[in-house]
C-alpha cells in the first residue's frame, strides 16, 4: 500500500509508513523540478477550504499557491472573520464548511487533535496544518524533500534539532518523518525545554535512530543538517523557561562558531519564522549554508503532492 490517498486524511506522520512518505517525497521532488508545468488542471472542479485558527504566514500560502497550481478552487477562512469570533465553536464552524461540500479542509487550530477530531466527523479529506503541540506532518514533508534535494540519500544522515523542543509539533513530526528515512536525529535543547522521552518518537523497527543532547558542541559534531526551532514564547504560558533570551542564544544560538561543529558542506535549516539573533545569528540565516527559502519554495512542491494524493483522480 504506497497510496496515501487510502487513507483519506493527512492527519500526521505517525501513521504514515516509508512507502507512503517516500511515494509523497517523489511526487513533490517532480513539482519541484525545474521546468515542472506551473499550472495543471488535476485537481479542477475541487474545492479546498484552508481554516485557519491560528496565524500562519508560510503554511497557509503555499498550500493555497499549491490548490490554485492544480485548477482547485480555493477559499480561506481567516477565523477573526468567521462565526467563531461569535462564538461558534470550531466543530460548528467545520460542520457548517462542510454542509457547502468542499473536497478537503486544511485545518490548523491551537489545540493538539483538532485534525483527528474533524476527520472523525466529517466526511471531506482533512488535511492537518498543524494542531497545537502535536504534529505538522507538510512541514516534516518539505523539511524531508529539502534534504533529499542536498544530501541524495537519506540513509546515516545525522540531522541536529536544535532549540524549543518542548512544544513543538514540526520538531516531533521531523522526528517521525526523518527517522522513518533511515536519518539519525540528534535532539538539543536547554534541560528546561526538553520534552521527556522525545527520543521515543525515532524508535524504527526496535532500532533507537533519535538521542537527546543538552550542548550545541554535542549535538552538532560532524552533523548534515542542523536544523533550529524558533522559541515558541506564545506556548511558554505563565511560566517562562527561558530566564534570559541573550544567554539562550549564546548557549543554543546557531552562529558560525556553532557550525564549525557541524560537517563543512552541512545545510542549516528553519521552519520559519526566523528570531534573527536567537535562534541563529543574522549572517549564519543568510549564508550559502541556509536553505531556509528553498524550504519555503519547497513547500509549494510537496503540498502540490499532499493535495494530489489525496484529491487526484489516480487516488
Ligand atoms: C511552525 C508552526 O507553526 O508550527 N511554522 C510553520 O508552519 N512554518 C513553527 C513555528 O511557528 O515556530
Amino acid at each position: 500500500m504506497s497510496n496515501p490517498s487510502r487513507l483519506g486524511h493527512l492527519l500526521g506522520i505517525e501513521s504514515l509508513s516509508r512507502e507512503q512518505i517516500q511515494s509523497l517525497l517523489s511526487l513533490g521532488t517532480s513539482y519541484a523540478a525545474p521546468g515542472a508545468p506551473q499550472r495543471q488542471t488535476t485537481l479542477a472542479g475541487k474545492t479546498i477550504i484552508t481554516l485557519f485558527f491560528e496565524n500562519s504566514t508560510r503554511t497557509r500560502t503555499s498550500f493555497e499557491i499549491a490548490a490554485r497550481r492544480l485548477g482547485a478552487d480555493v477559499i480561506s477562512i481567516a477565523t477573526t472573520a468567521s462565526s467563531t469570533a461569535k462564538g461558534e465553536t470550531m466543530m460548528d464552524t467545520a460542520l457548517n464548511l462542510e454542509a457547502m461540500a468542499p473536497d478537503a479542509i486544511v485545518v490548523r487550530h491551537s489545540k493538539s487533535g483538532t485534525a483527528h477530531l474533524l476527520s472523525r466527523h466529517l466526511q471531506c479529506a482533512i488535511i492537518n496544518a498543524g494542531d497545537g503541540q502535536h504534529e505538522h506532518p507538510s512541514q516534516a514533508l518539505l523539511d524531508a524533500a529539502t534534504i533529499a534535494a542536498h544530501k541524495g540519500s537519506f540513509e546515516g544522515l545525522q540531522v541536529a534539532i536544535v532549540g524549543y523542543l518542548q512544544h513543538s509539533r514540526v520538531a516531533r513530526s521531523n522526528v517521525m518523518c526523518l527517522t522513518k528515512l533511515g536519518c539519525h536525529v540528534r535532539l538539543c535543547a536547554p534541560h528546561s525545554l526538553m520534552p521527556a522521552g522525545m527520543d521515543e518518537l525515532g524508535v524504527v523497527d526496535g532500532q533507537r535512530r533519535a538521542s537527546l543532547h543538552y550542548t550545541l558542541q554535542d549535538a552538532l559534531t560532524d552533523a548534515d543538517v542542523v536544523m533550529a526551532l524558533r522559541v515558541q514564547t506564545e506556548r511558554l504560558g505563565d511560566t517562562p523557561r527561558i530566564a534570559d533570551a541573550a544567554a539562550y542564544a549564546a548557549q543554543y544560538g546557531i552562529s558560525a562558531r556553532a557550525m564549525a561543529f557541524a560537517k563543512p558542506d552541512a545545510i542549516i535549516m528553519h521552519p520559519g519564522p526566523v528570531n534573527r539573533g536567537v535562534e541563529l545569528t543574522a549572517d549564519i540565516a543568510d549564508s550559502s549554508r541556509s536553505v531556509i527559502l528553498e524550504q519555503v519554495s519547497m513547500g509549494v512542491a510537496m503540498r502540490m503532492a499532499i493535495l494530489h494524493q489525496l484529491l487526484g483522480a489516480a487516488a
